[in-house]
């Protein structure tokens, strides 16, 4: 099948499923009017989901899918896939792991992207447009139609923000000894550090897993494995500033086996783990070989998903700096 046929198709599709959408989401609610659609806690007009159809119809079905269902002509080469829509789950929203995102956080991940997936940024697509396709994903889900957005999780004052080193030492302590990252994240401590930590706290270790120095693929709600990131040599998908790995910490990382926090460890104890990932995901490559080295863990990591940036499309729409008004490229 040729490229326009597959347009084409796509376009029909997609005003198809919108079409269906609507109509079930107008015979699920008493109060429908015609011209606007509540999803979320957000009530859309009609012309705003079209705008949003013609976005996504231009730069998002190629991966996502005229259906949104995450299977879009790309997402065959894709790894981790693409999202699928239509479980309304999404990941790195800044609300408790499991519930629904506030749009500013879906436009968040839209502007930024999610790097080294193969999400990409679009810095340039006018807020205008971010908004209106956050509002033409959500009818992709009838969860729109019948929950609300979590609560915002919002950063706290920062108790290490005038002491670095005293948050990474209480984060690294924290990371091995108490909440146990590395039973799904690399161990970035040696066998004894670890049995020491828990003895500071009372505690012993009974066993260690296996490759404790690579990560562990563990089950996700898309029904595939996701192999959680070894931070020196990925980074982090949804931003590494200390705010960023907050939200991320804080939240959790929702259809996946990464917990939330906030319910299970102080404030400070978050923080101390923010300094401390934040830590690993700038260290430098010769730090890191001296890490291993001193931890006894093999020199090159086993992770199995690095893709590099280079690999990313670049879809961002044309604007006046890519017209040559402007010469820097950032
Ligand atoms: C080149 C392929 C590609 C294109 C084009 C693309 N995406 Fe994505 N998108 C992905 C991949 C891959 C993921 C999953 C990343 C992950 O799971 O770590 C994703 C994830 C997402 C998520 C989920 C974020 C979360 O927290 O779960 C949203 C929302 C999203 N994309 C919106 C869009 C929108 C809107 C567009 C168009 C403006 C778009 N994407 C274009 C590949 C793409
Ligand atoms: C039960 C398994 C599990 C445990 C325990 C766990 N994580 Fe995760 N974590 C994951 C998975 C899986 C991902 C990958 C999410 C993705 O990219 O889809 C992840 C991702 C992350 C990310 C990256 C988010 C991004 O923006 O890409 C950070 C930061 C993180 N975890 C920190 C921690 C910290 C700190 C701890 C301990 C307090 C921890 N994790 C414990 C499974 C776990």
């Amino acid at each position: 099948m040729g490229t326009p046929d597959v347009l084409r198709l796509v376009t029909a599709a997609t005003t198809t499923a919108l079409l269906a959408t609507l109509a079930a989401a107008c015979a699920a609610r008493d109060d429908w009017a015609p011209e606007a659609l509540l999803l979320g806690d957000v009530s859309v007009s009609r012309h705003e989901i079209e705008r949003g159809r013609q976005v996504y119809a231009e730069y998002c079905v190629g991966c996502h899918g005229a259906r949104g269902d995450g299977r879009g002509p790309a997402a065959r080469m894709l790894e981790p896939p693409p999202r699928d829509f239509t479980k309304g789950i999404f990941k790195f929203a800044g609300v408790p792991s499991g519930t629904l995102p506030h749009d500013e956080d879906l436009e968040r991940i839209i502007a930024r992207g999610l790097f080294p997936s193969a999400m990409p940024d679009f810095p340039l697509l006018d807020a205008a447009d971010r908004r209106a396709v956050v509002q033409y994903l959500k009818t992709f889900s009838p969860r729109w139609a019948s929950s609300r957005p979590g609560a915002r999780i919002v950063p706290t004052d920062d108790p290490f923000a005038d002491d670095d080193a005293g948050g990474i030492q209480r984060g690294r302590h924290l990371y091995h000894g108490i909440a146990e990252c590395w039973s799904c994240h690399p161990s970035y401590a040696s066998r004894a550090e670890i049995s020491a930590f828990a003895r500071t706290d009372g505690r012993t270790v009974d066993s260690f897993r296996d490759a404790m120095f690579a990560p562990v693929p563990k089950p996700s709600d898309w029904g595939f494995d996701i192999v959680p990131p070894d931070f020196p040599v990925e980074g982090v998908k949804s931003g590494s500033s200390l705010e960023d790995l907050y939200r991320t910490i804080a939240s959790g990382v929702g259809g996946t086996a990464m917990p939330t926090w906030r319910e299970s460890l102080p404030e400070n104890d978050i923080w101390a783990l923010v300094h401390y990932v934040r830590s690993l995901v700038v260290m430098d490559r010769a730090t890191l070989a001296r890490l291993r080295r001193t931890i006894g863990a093999p020199a090159h990591s086993t992770a199995a998903v690095s893709a590099p940036p280079a690999a990313r499309p670049d879809l961002t729409p044309p604007s006046p700096h890519e017209r040559g008004e402007l010469a820097e490229n950032p």
